[in-house]
């Protein structure tokens, strides 16, 4: 049978990530979120495209290769395997892991830069500018602190040389105007305020050329072999190929509902270069750049040199991946900054998962176990006040969603968990059991079961593992075929389903 919900396309991208650094938690939560809205769209029914994958180009990616000893793509395949293996490990559900190296991905950066240089977007010229490494962009002396980078704080470097530009300049009041108009083109709306200041002054064209006798890795300009494609032109390009453009049919189907998913530390380029790129090219400009905000490590800034990296599968080893993946879309507000701290990591884990959830379904499985033999018995005419709680739920969470509003969520969630525990203490199924109530004990454990089972649709995209073990616990599987409008139904767990309580869900950790 056809499944009509599905036909809403719905694209999320991350950024791809420099292969000169190992995944750490920055890369992991940007990638958590775009996983989390594409399990939720999916369970909503739409047809999502998942992309991530890596940025391999560059003189920071030839720099790091140099350190190492070795050719920059071997270092590259070794640290994208790296990432690749960790989202695999962590359970990422991406449709695509793209690499700039990727051949289908070269040959679409070659098309359009011929197309645009055809177009006359393209000129040579000479510039003078302060570089980052770090940043791989030039810096003009008004964005600069002290001489030194804003985000890295290290000594720019002023190169001067000939190269070729895109006439970015040309693209300027369009940009204003196209930002204007669409309220929901970048948001938060601190990071659109930045951008439409930065867009007060005259933007200047940008150098999308490195002579190869400086650096020879990256993609050949097709219309001059002494140069390589600036790596900032090439990666932004990979939102197209990894959806079958120019003439594939995933690509009409999805560019039209592009959300790419980053940090603040790239407004600029996906702000302003890739709309202005996309408006030479004669492409539609995608549908919503969300930017995030930073993660910092107790306070400071997260670095090799300071020791304090924090990697996604030491936090998996140690904790749970899950529980890791709960505390980042718990715990940072999205637009601003967070500090990441393992204490806090901890306690989350013991007060909401351990206690809260974990508490609560034990304690509801071991009582059926203990007083109905662990079988569920459906009755009518028991409903107290948790399905309404689910339906607010139900109610919000696609709105939620739609805002990236993942704490939000969390917190919307939450109620149902909260409220399910004061109902366990509200109508003590022990004393029911002892007097003898067995139809109303009957009732009130069905209540919640059923809240145990909506729990585990509406956690299904932020924990989805815990989730199939909660379903497994509770005797039911997740069908492909349901959706979310029919799994929040009320009353869906059948009548003599057998449940067991089994082990926690969640251990305690102990300090
Ligand atoms: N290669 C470019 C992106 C090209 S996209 C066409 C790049 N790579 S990066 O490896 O530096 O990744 C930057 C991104 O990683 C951020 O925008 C964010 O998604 C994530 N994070 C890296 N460190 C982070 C934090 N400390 N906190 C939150 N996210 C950060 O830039």
């Amino acid at each position: 049978m056809d499944k009509p919900l599905r036909k809403e396309p719905f694209y999320i991208t991350t950024p791809i990530y420099y292969v000169n650094a190992e995944p750490h938690i920055g890369h992991t939560y940007t990638t958590v979120l775009a996983d989390t809205l594409a399990r939720f769209w999916r369970l909503y029914g739409k047809d999502v495209y998942f992309l991530t994958g890596t940025d391999e180009h560059g003189d920071k990616v030839m720099q790091a290769a140099k350190a190492e000893g070795v050719e920059p793509k071997a270092y590259a395949d070794r640290i994208s395997g790296m990432f690749r293996s960790t989202f695999e490990e962590v359970g990422f559900t991406y449709d695509r892991f793209i690499r700039t190296t990727d051949a289908d991905h070269e040959k679409v950066v070659t098309d359009i830069l011929q197309r645009v240089y055809d177009k006359g977007d393209i000129y040579f010229g000479e510039y003078g500018g302060y570089y980052c490494t770090g940043c791989e962009r030039f810096y003009t002396e008004k964005e600069m602190v002290d001489g030194k980078c804003p985000d890295h704080q290290t000594e720019l470097k002023y190169i001067s040389e000939k190269n070729y530009f895109f006439k970015m300049s040309k693209y300027q009041d369009w940009l204003i105007k196209y930002i204007k108009d669409n309220p929901s083109f970048i948001e938060p709306e601190r990071h659109k305020n930045k951008v439409l200041s930065f867009l007060k002054d005259p933007l200047s064209d940008l150098c999308i050329s490195r002579p190869k006798s400086r650096l020879p890795w990256g993609i050949s300009l097709p219309f001059d072999d002494n140069y390589v494609t600036y790596v900032w032109f090439d990666a932004l390009i990979n939102y197209l190929t990894g959806v079958g453009y120019p003439d594939g049919p995933d690509f009409v189907k999805y560019w039209k509902t592009a959300h790419h998913l980053t940090a603040k530390d790239i407004l600029i380029p996906h702000a302003i270069y890739w709309p202005t790129m996309l408006k030479a090219m004669g492409l539609e400009p995608y549908k919503t750049l969300k930017v995030h905000g930073y993660w910092q490590v107790e306070k400071a800034k997260m670095s090799k040199s300071l020791g304090n990296v924090v990697r996604p599968l030491d936090m998996k080893e140690k904790y749970g991946f899950e529980q890791f993946r709960y505390f980042l879309l718990r715990e940072m507000s999205f637009g601003l900054d967070s500090s990441f701290n393992e204490e806090l990591l901890v306690e989350r884990i013991n007060s909401d998962l351990a206690n809260d959830l974990g508490n609560l379904v034990s304690r509801v499985l071991g009582m059926t176990e203990r007083y109905q033999n662990g079988v569920v018995k459906k009755l009518d005419g028991h409903e107290g006040k948790l399905p309404d709680v689910a339906s607010s739920i139900a109610d919000e969470l696609p709105g939620l969603m739609e805002g990236f509003r993942f704490r939000k969520a969390m917190l919307k969630i939450w109620e149902l968990v909260t409220a399910a525990n004061a109902f366990v203490e509200e109508h003590a199924p022990w004393a029911l059991n002892k007097e003898g109530k067995t139809e109303v004990l009957a009732g009130v454990l069905y209540d919640l079961l059923e809240s145990l089972r909506m729990l585990s649709v509406f956690l299904t995209p932020f924990m989805p593992r815990t989730c199939d073990k909660l379903r497994q616990k509770l005797g039911i599987k997740l069908n492909e075929d349901e959706v979310f409008a029919d799994l929040i139904k009320w009353g869906q767990l059948p009548d003599g389903t057998k449940v067991t309580k089994g082990e926690a869900l969640f251990p305690r950790v102990e300090c």
